[in-house]
């Protein structure tokens, strides 16, 4: 496989209006041919459609661009986050809720339960252009839950999640820390695959908030692990970047009496595009360990 560290995306030349017209066709075979090239570096193996769609490679960008300004926004300070927990999130967001459909999960008492709630439910526009619910998956009973942003075409087809390249990089992660993909708690904060990857919005996000929280005070574990900017956001009702948040502990009041630390991390597939900040996911899956001797203790 090509390292990512040597993909370039196609800069965007200014071209004259003179050659601006003779060039187009040009600048669209660069593009498909990087977004192609993107894919395979990705991981990807085979075309599911007949046409090709840009729409993930133009997201796929944009994410970069995100992920690259909260690594600038990262190096001035080490301010600390104040501990925000959702309930927060709901009252600061309270008029954004009377503007969505929220799905009502309080009375599920079991997983399934929640889930057939969360497979019912038709309010949200994700639903109709992906293939299954991605609900969860390992062990129920773990200590320790993790929280991704969305699934992707693999989770999408085989209704799990982490099943793609991510979830093997997070797999080797996990092992690395003696940690069994089996004995932890798997879920993403978005349950249906957003249409051509792209991240779930604000009010996406919002909606699902009440079946994540659900989820976490049915699951109960001790610890809570968040993959990455958009979930680490979600929970911590914050908007600030990931590479701030990350490294440390914060409590997170899931509701019904449940106070529990939350380390947020890096992203496997950020990390998967920026091999080099391996060794900032690698501390924090130090502390991770060092979290779970503690509760074992
Ligand atoms: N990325 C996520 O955030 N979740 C998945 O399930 C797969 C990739």
């Amino acid at each position: 496989m090509v390292s990512s560290e040597n993909n370039s995306f196609p800069s965007s030349q200014p071209a004259s209006d003179n050659n601006m017209r003779s060039a187009k066709p040009i600048d669209d075979a660069l593009q498909m041919l990087d977004a192609l090239r993107w894919q395979v570096e990705m991981g990807a193996d085979e075309a599911i459609m007949d046409t090709p769609d840009l729409s993930a490679a133009q997201s796929i960008t944009d994410n970069d661009a995100d992920q690259a300004a909260n690594a600038r926004a990262d190096t001035p300070t080490g301010t600390n986050l104040p501990n925000q927990g959702i309930t927060d999130r709901s009252a600061k967001g309270g008029s954004e809720a009377t503007k969505i459909e929220a799905l009502d999960v309080s009375r599920c008492q079991t997983l399934e339960e929640l889930r057939q709630a969360a497979a019912a439910y038709d309010g949200s526009d994700l639903k109709r252009p992906a293939t299954q619910i991605v609900f969860a998956d390992g062990d129920p009973a773990s200590n320790i839950m993790f929280i991704g942003e969305a699934p992707g075409a693999d989770e999408d087809r085989q209704g799990k999640p982490f099943v793609g390249v991510s979830g093997q990089l997070l797999n080797r992660m996990l092992l690395s820390i003696g940690l069994p993909r089996e004995q932890i708690y798997i879920t993403n904060t978005i349950l249906w695959r957003p249409p051509g990857n792209r991240t779930p919005t604000a009010q996406e996000t919002a909606q699902f908030m009440p079946v994540l929280r659900r989820h976490i005070q049915l699951v109960a574990p001790k610890i809570l692990v968040c993959l990455g900017g958009a979930a680490a956001k979600a929970v911590l009702a914050t908007n600030m970047g990931i590479l701030k948040l990350r490294g440390q502990w914060y409590d997170f009041d899931a509701g019904e009496g449940l106070v529990l630390p939350v380390m947020p991390t890096l992203h496997p597939a950020y990390l998967l595009r920026s091999p080099q900040q391996k060794a900032l996911a690698w501390k924090d899956f130090r502390q991770i360990a060092k979290k779970i001797e503690e509760i074992q203790s």
